[in-house]
């Protein structure tokens, strides 16, 4: 029987997984898609930048072609979207056009967020803006807020709180922004707003979140203060942004499926290349070092200002571990692909401080709690946080990735380690950031 098939089903995507009984071992080597932060902020900074950005290795998922409509829609000139090479002529900052539709930003909360920094500061021009079902559900107050401060027109459905939502944009003045969380789309968006505004504009955030956005608006020519003994980051405005050339490294958090993958299935040995090592994102190699994983950085570079490394992981045995706080922002994305490998380890695993997860694509907690339950994983849910009890063999079962890309991948490796047949239903929601996960999964996966 084949390792996995995927059949349509009512419009989705129902992929069936069957694990061969001696198991599977993952072998060979394999490259990850473009970081999808990254990918996202070289497509807005190089249509707000002046003259022409050249973007390699940009994700080619359902996010990054969100934020490429949105941008287009406000007349900034980007090229047919590719992994290898896309060219964007630059408006200029405060130069972005009214658009004559809504600008959709698809199932990206970051599309959303950023964006909303820059519209707010665009004098003259209305914007209206939505998502899909999950995005409208998401928590936008927390930028419309502090965007407000500074003098932003928004209003948003449900007391300002969700999309769909409009902006009439207006001259912005500069605040110092105390976050109540540390959340890198809050910090991104305050620094985009803060780009045209006459004056320092400061954001403190309780943790370090990823540091995507400093970097990039460096690079580009605006003058950023950083103190990171505060974790605040100041924005000199106005700043004027002249294009680049962006290498986007691979997305750690793609690669994250794969390291999990391999530490957990006997026999495995991968060498997954090219995987973006910034400081602000290596969470999960830190716990995962912690829970006993063989993992090697090789060949470490530095790559348009962002580090770069070879990631070679082989199998070993895991042991459960206890992770919260400061750690939580710089893994946030990976923790539904950490629960499964706690599910594989012997001992108890605790996730603390992980509220957040409640308002991504999707509940992530519950998701976890209720997929990997279904799979007979004992997951104990308490409102910032999970409990999983390790070392019980996991059986196939029906699951649902609930339409979140992230806990669809989680999901298919889990039932690689499993007993028997799973169903994954809505398999298809992992194009939003890693079109190719199954097929790699096939060409790597030996019975
Ligand atoms: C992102 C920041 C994180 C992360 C998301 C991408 C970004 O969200 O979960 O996938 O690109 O800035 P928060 O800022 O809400 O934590």
């Amino acid at each position: 029987m084949a390792l996995l098939s995927l059949n349509n089903y009512q419009f989705h995507q129902r992929l069936t997984i069957n694990p061969p009984a001696q198991g599977v071992a993952l072998t060979g080597r394999l490259r990850v898609p473009g970081d999808k932060s990254i990918s996202h902020r070289a497509l807005m900074l190089g249509a707000i930048a002046t003259g022409e950005t050249i973007i390699e290795g940009l994700l080619l998922g359902e996010d990054p072609r969100s934020t490429a409509h949105c941008f287009r829609a406000m007349g900034a000139q980007i090229s047919e979207l590719n992994s290898e090479k896309i060219i964007v002529q630059g408006r200029g900052l405060g130069q972005l056009q009214e658009p004559s539709t809504v600008l959709d930003a698809g199932n990206s909360g970051t599309t959303m967020r950023l964006m909303l920094g820059l519209l707010a500061g665009q004098r003259d021009c209305l914007f209206t803006v939505t998502g899909d079902d999950s995005l409208r559900q998401r928590p936008m107050s927390r930028v419309i807020q502090p965007l407000q401060q500074m003098g932003a027109k928004i209003w948003a459905r449900n007391n300002g709180k969700f999309a769909p939502l409009a902006v009439q944009g207006s001259q912005l003045k500069p605040i110092h922004y105390h976050s109540p969380i540390a959340s890198a789309q809050v910090k991104s968006c305050l620094l985009l707003a803060g780009l045209t505004t006459e004056g320092d504009t400061t954001i403190t955030e309780p943790a370090l979140s990823r540091d995507h956005s400093e970097r990039m608006l460096q690079a580009f020519g605006a003058k950023l203060t950083i103190d990171s003994a505060t974790h605040s980051v100041t924005v000199h405005g106005p700043a004027h942004l002249t294009g680049q050339r962006v290498v986007v490294p691979g997305d750690i958090s793609s690669a994250a499926f794969w390291l999990v993958a391999a530490s957990i299935l006997p026999g495995s040995e991968l060498l997954v290349e090219n995987v973006g090592i910034n400081p602000t994102r290596t969470g999960v190699l830190e716990v995962l070092a912690q829970m006993g994983a063989d993992i090697t950085p090789e060949n470490e570079r530095l790559v348009t200002g962002e580090p770069v490394a070879d990631l070679r992981v082989r199998s070993s045995r895991l042991r459960g571990c206890t992770f919260g706080g400061e750690i939580i922002p710089r893994l946030i994305d990976e923790i539904p692909i950490l629960a499964v490998a706690a599910a594989f380890a012997e001992g108890t695993t605790r996730i603390e401080d992980a509220a957040e997860l409640r308002v991504k694509e999707s509940d992530r907690l519950a998701a976890i709690a209720s997929e990997l339950g279904k799979m007979g994983a004992k997951v104990t849910e308490f409102d910032d946080g999970l409990e999983i009890q390790g070392g019980i063999p996991l059986q196939g079962a029906e699951v649902d990735s609930l339409t979140d890309h992230r806990i669809a991948m989680a999901l298919a490796i889990a039932a690689l380690g499993s007993g028997g047949q799973t169903i994954l239903n809505r398999a298809e929601a992992a194009a939003i950031s890693y079109p190719e996960f199954f097929a790699t999964l096939g060409e790597v996966a030996q019975g």
